[in-house]
């Protein structure tokens, strides 16, 4: 069942977004060759909690963190650890959610660790675009596979692939709703998009093949071949002409000033 939300509900969203946002501001300052996932993963998790928000991930099917933190083969997923210590040349994707007035807000960004291979940076970059392809699509009036087309035909001619075991998803007062947006279809399939249908759009584009193996520990997602992979995601609230963003990547922004991408 997809919930289409009132003005007010996606007011609230946008609250519980920023509230996201800035923690993702917060983790942005401390992310440097030595730091730790767990150092990052309590940063976000004492930033949520002392700006009133719950961090929705921890106890989520049992899930142990407030971040998914996953670093270079890690596509999704991955457990924050003091074990896990950020290298230069790295990258890591951090994803959480956070609950502020009984909803959700979802969002996830890729960085870069210290100085990132050209070839690794475009991997980033084209991720990204992929992103706000898919943005574009959520409109009134489009179908689903409009946004799942648009970011798999920008990840797959840049030769890149795209992960199909995870996908983005209808958020609200659940974390995930309906309906499932995946990173990959066609275009003109799929339901026909509502104003005031709110999406966490999601590509997880991988630089190898597109096989996922999961950890031992039950969460983490690598790819098989152990090449990097990149995540970015946005809330957004579909409306007639241009989609609404909910989240935001601001706070990132004004801390990696010109190493944005
Ligand atoms: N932010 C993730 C998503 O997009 C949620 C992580 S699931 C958890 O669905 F179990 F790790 F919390
Ligand atoms: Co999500």
């Amino acid at each position: 069942m997809v919930f289409l939300k009132t003005d007010e509900e996606v007011e609230w969203m946008r609250q519980s977004n920023q509230l996201l946002g800035m923690a993702y501001g917060e983790v942005a300052k401390a992310i440097a060759p030595g730091v730790t996932t767990a150092q990052l993963d309590k940063i976000a998790h004492d930033f949520i909690c002392d700006h009133g928000g719950i961090p929705s991930c921890l106890g989520y099917e049992g899930y142990p963190a407030t971040l998914c933190t996953s670093v270079n083969e890690q596509v999704v997923h991955g457990i924050p650890s003091k074990e896990v210590v950020l290298q230069d040349g790295d990258i890591i994707s951090i994803d959480g959610c956070v609950q502020l007035n009984g909803f959700h807000a979802d969002s996830a960004y890729t960085f870069p660790v210290g100085d990132v291979k050209p070839e690794i940076m475009q991997l980033l970059k084209t991720t990204k675009e992929c992103l706000y392809l898919g943005i574009e699509q959520a409109v009134t009036g489009k179908r689903l596979g409009d946004i799942s087309f648009a970011i798999q035909n920008h990840a797959e001619k840049a030769g890149y692939s795209v992960c199909r075991e995870f996908v983005g998803h209808g958020i609200g007062r659940d974390m995930h709703e309906d309906p499932e947006v995946c990173n990959y279809g066609r275009r003109g399939n799929g339901i026909v998009l509502k104003s005031g249908m709110t999406l966490a759009i999601e590509p997880m584009i991988m630089m190898g093949r597109r096989n996922v193996i999961i950890e031992d520990d039950g969460w983490t997602a690598r790819a098989a071949d152990r090449k990097p992979a990149a995540h970015y995601e946005l809330s957004v609230c579909v409306r007639n002409g241009k989609a609404d963003i909910l989240s935001t990547f601001d706070y990132i922004k004004e801390v990696l000033g010109d190493r944005y991408i």
